[in-house]
């Protein structure tokens, strides 16, 4: 069975030591990401990594529970909110997959570079609107390769089967973005800044 906390545990240290790929991109996505929070915006993460993302828009935010499956990934997040004195944002080891509350008590939910590493995106995206409250915002980053390389998809099964890649699923821009309508979004901003970048999807419940 797929254990994708053993995995990315072993990915921590580098990850963290890693820049992020397009930094023009990635401070454009946190600007248009910010035009929708308010002070009073209660913000959940999913899959934060090493908390970059979440520290960093935390002073524009009521409270962001940002979590991940790693406690590796999590104990570089900690520390990096500890030292930039960042008392708003509490970090918590779970699998997204399991989560089960359903209240809708989030006004903003962020996955950066995450979907693409689940099992089951359209259960998770399907979570995520029954998470937010009415008019709440769906903020996604995602690597979307296409489906139609059968040796990458040998590639990654292999890995991920053998225990040295993590579990990544294949799929279009146009399949994201309708697993996202789907589930009742209405897609509100969409941006792919290069070919290869990860495409940025602002949606409303
Ligand atoms: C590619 S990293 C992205 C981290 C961060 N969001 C960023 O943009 O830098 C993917 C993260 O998702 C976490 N992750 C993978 N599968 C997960 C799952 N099923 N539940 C919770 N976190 C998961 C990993 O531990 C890792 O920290």
């Amino acid at each position: 069975m797929y254990k994708p906390d053993k995995i990315w545990d072993r990915f921590a240290k580098r990850y963290a030591k890693s820049p992020v790929s397009n930094e023009v991109a990635y401070q454009k996505k946190l600007e248009i990401t910010r035009t929708y929070f308010t002070p009073e915006s209660e913000v959940l993460e999913l899959g934060c990594g090493t908390g970059t993302t979440a520290v960093s828009h935390a002073p524009f935010v009521k409270h962001i529970l940002a979590i991940d499956v790693s406690s590796k990934m999590l104990e570089f997040a900690e520390n990096k909110a500890k030292a930039a004195d960042i008392t708003n944002v509490t970090f918590a080891c779970a699998n997204i997959e399991d989560i089960f509350d359903s209240e809708a008590s989030y006004d903003v939910i962020m996955c950066h570079s995450i979907l693409h590493l689940l099992e089951d995106k359209e259960a998770v995206i399907a979570k995520v609107y029954e998470l937010l409250k009415p008019g709440g915002v769906f903020v996604s980053s995602t690597v979307c390769v296409g489906s139609n390389n059968p040796f990458l998809r040998a590639l990654l099964t292999v890995g991920c089967r053998i225990g040295l890649l993590p579990l990544v699923r294949l799929f279009s821009v146009e399949d994201l973005a309708k697993s996202i309508t789907d589930a009742g979004f209405s897609i509100d901003s969409q941006w792919l800044p290069e070919k290869s970048d990860a495409v940025f999807i602002v949606a409303v419940k």
